[in-house]
């Protein structure tokens, strides 16, 4: 199976005793590139909600890509017909309040470890937009986020296809591990882990100096680069081997670390999606991390 199919956890909580080593071994399995995937939203998503969400037109030029929610700010982005945007607000506060409150009680050696990151809502129809080449989502890639360096620390991210009747299809490819074994080098990690070596003891000096100065971690500047280069190959999108295609069916949630499985969004419409980091010390399998993988290539602290 493509996924892991989860029928010990529901809307209503465990159903299973021996909660503290499941939530463990979940931990694990995402951490290593497995999906984790629920028939059913685990956690309360009122079909109103959905339904209103649903009915706003993203051909209306008031309605962005994405409308996005900073859960830690009570933000609301994208959205700007002023008659509907309380109803939009409120709808998002209390999704990613539920999630936040699912992952807490799921991923038990996570509460209170984790940093909220934003919170989506996809109107957009996956299949055939026109896109830049790096800002497309029907290359395969890995997580990277450019306004937001996390310095080795993890993306999950929690996916509901609230479409009501047609699937949501990705494509996934082979996990960090093997993918970094086969493209790291090739796309320049040495590079980045000398160059920022050298960099952090420039910036160090003027630091001492008193001067301000940017630190992005070399861990976040490769992904980033990784992100886009691996979108750039057509070798490995057009590879047939380690690939699989997920059908998302209406209403099932799915969890997967973004930043060690390669996924594209070939299809699909309206779907909604909360994203947390996950620090290192927080990991169940640090060792599988991307930042650890990669450290270990590059035979370099890259945080
Ligand atoms: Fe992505």
């Amino acid at each position: 199976m493509p996924w892991q199919k989860i029928d010990d956890y529901g809307s209503d909580g465990w159903s299973a005793g021996d909660f503290l080593w499941r939530a463990r071994h979940y931990c694990s399995e995402l951490e290593k590139g497995q999906v984790l995937f629920f028939q059913l939203p685990p956690f309360a998503l009122p079909q109103d909600d959905i339904d209103f969400l649903v009915s706003l037109k993203p051909a209306d030029s008031r309605l962005h890509k994405n409308i996005s929610y900073r859960p830690e700010q009570d933000l609301l982005r994208g959205f700007s017909d002023s008659a509907s945007e309380p109803r939009v607000h409120d709808i998002m506060r209390r999704y990613a309040a539920a999630v936040r409150n699912f992952v807490s009680l799921f991923l038990v050696p996570y509460a209170g470890k984790f940093q909220m990151d934003y919170a989506s809502f996809r109107p957009l129809e996956e299949e055939g937009r026109d896109l830049p080449l790096h800002k497309r989502n029907d290359l395969l890639h890995v997580d990277a986020f450019p306004s937001r360096p996390t310095r080795g620390g993890r993306i999950l991210r929690i996916f509901t296809n609230v479409n009501p009747s047609t699937d949501r299809a990705w494509v996934v490819g082979e996990r960090f591990q093997e993918l970094a074994s086969r493209f790291a080098e090739p796309a320049g990690l040495k590079r980045f882990a000398e160059a920022s070596g050298a960099l952090r003891g420039w910036k160090r000096g003027l630091g001492t100096l008193g001067l301000p100065v940017a630190d992005n971690a070399p861990y976040d500047k490769f992904m980033l680069h990784f992100h886009d280069w691996l979108k750039e190959n057509n070798s490995f999108q057009n590879a047939k081997n380690g690939k699989e295609r997920l059908d998302f069916p209406p209403m099932s949630t799915w969890l997967v670390f973004t930043d060690c499985v390669p996924h594209a969004a070939l299809s699909g419409q309206f779907a909604m999606e909360q994203t947390f980091i996950i620090p290192v010390e927080a990991l169940v399998a640090p060792e599988v991390s991307p930042i650890r993988v990669l450290e270990k290539m590059a035979g370099k602290a890259l945080s």
